[in-house]
């Protein structure tokens, strides 16, 4: 029986996606633009069985609740249709990344199970049908299908037009020195999953459309200044993007509020950094946690700065730019 694993790294978006226009095809409303990380990979084997007459998913070699199963399975379910193979699998999915914690484990986790389902499954998708699988999971897995800068196009229209038009693809750009250093603010599961803050956001913020339409902006004008190196305008789109995102989410009835109090004492201290002549800048995502873009020069400076926020050094992670998911064994018992 054939076994394959694949691992993937999450990614951290700099323009971000929030907010579907399709929830089945997990179609966005915008472009987004990431940056896939070296470290926290996710690692996923996918085995299919004959014998089996469900899929079984552990995680880390522990058997998963029953919504992360039917999450996978249904995943599953996708790549069974295309390739014709009715098997079940054995899956298991081991992460290095706190679960649901806003730090980007379904990105990393998703990609790693689009690869090695399509592989197993005999699946010949090209990196952009792989991404457009990834996206099936996880929206924000398209994304960790390639390494360094990416973009996740949104596509046009909805139905087959929308599925093909919004995939992912690396970003040709010169390659730039920075880091994301990640500061864990909180690393407990959060309280309203993003598929639901995106779907009330969406529905009931009045402050929805005007960051949709400034996101756009946002887009031209980051992939112009990764174009030029240009760290400081990539930092300062970064975090007015993320900021918007949290005003639309506080906007919603009733309203998400992912940012904690340890959330606002990093931006605080983001701020002073910058005072001070070095280049930092915040980003958010789905919980508290805050990644601080900088130059890599600055990465340990800005680390200890933020560390004195959270408390504890070992709260402190200095990301760099990592590769897309690859296949990291192949094997037959
Ligand atoms: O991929 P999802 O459905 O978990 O959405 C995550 C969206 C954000 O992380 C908040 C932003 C992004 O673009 O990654």
């Amino acid at each position: 029986m054939n076994s394959i694993a694949a691992v993937a790294n999450p990614n951290i978006a700099l323009i971000k996606y929030w907010g579907k226009r399709d929830e089945v095809l997990h179609l966005p409303m915008t472009t987004s633009l990431s940056l896939t990380l070296r470290e926290f990979p996710t690692t996923t084997t996918v085995e299919p069985r004959p014998e089996l007459t469900a899929d079984r998913v552990t995680l880390a070699g522990a058997p998963a609740s029953e919504a992360f199963t039917g999450r996978v399975a249904r995943f599953l379910d996708l790549v069974r249709a295309g390739s014709g193979d009715r098997r079940y699998a054995m899956v298991d999915t081991a992460n290095t990344v706190p679960t649901g914690a806003g730090l980007a484990s379904s990105a990393a986790g998703f990609a790693a199970l689009a690869l090695a389902a399509a592989t197993a499954y005999g699946l010949d998708l090209d990196p952009r049908a792989l991404s457009r699988l990834a996206r099936r999971g996880s929206g924000s897995a398209a994304r960790s299908v390639f390494g360094g800068f990416v973009v996740w196009w949104r596509g046009e229209g909805v139905g087959a037009a929308g599925d093909l038009s919004s995939f992912a693809e690396p970003i040709d750009v010169p390659p730039m020195d920075a880091a994301l250093v990640v500061a864990l603010v909180d690393t407990r599961e959060k309280a309203v999953p993003s598929r639901e803050a995106m779907r009330r956001t969406v529905s009931t913020s009045p402050f929805y459309p005007p960051w949709v339409a400034e996101s756009a902006r946002h887009l031209d004008r980051m992939r112009a200044a990764l174009r030029a190196g240009d760290l400081a305008t990539v930092g300062e789109i970064a975090e007015a993007n993320a900021l918007g995102m949290h005003a639309t989410m506080l906007g919603a009835r009733p309203a998400v509020r992912y940012l904690a109090a340890g959330t606002l004492a990093v931006l605080d201290r983001v701020q002073e950094l910058r005072a001070a002549g070095i280049g930092a800048w915040a980003t958010m995502d789905a919980g508290p946690n805050v990644k601080v873009l900088c130059d890599s020069r600055d990465s340990a400076a800005v680390a200890a700065a933020v560390a004195e926020v959270v408390g504890a050094a070992e709260r402190i992670v200095i990301a760099t730019s990592g590769p897309g998911a690859v296949i990291c064994g192949n094997g037959h018992r």
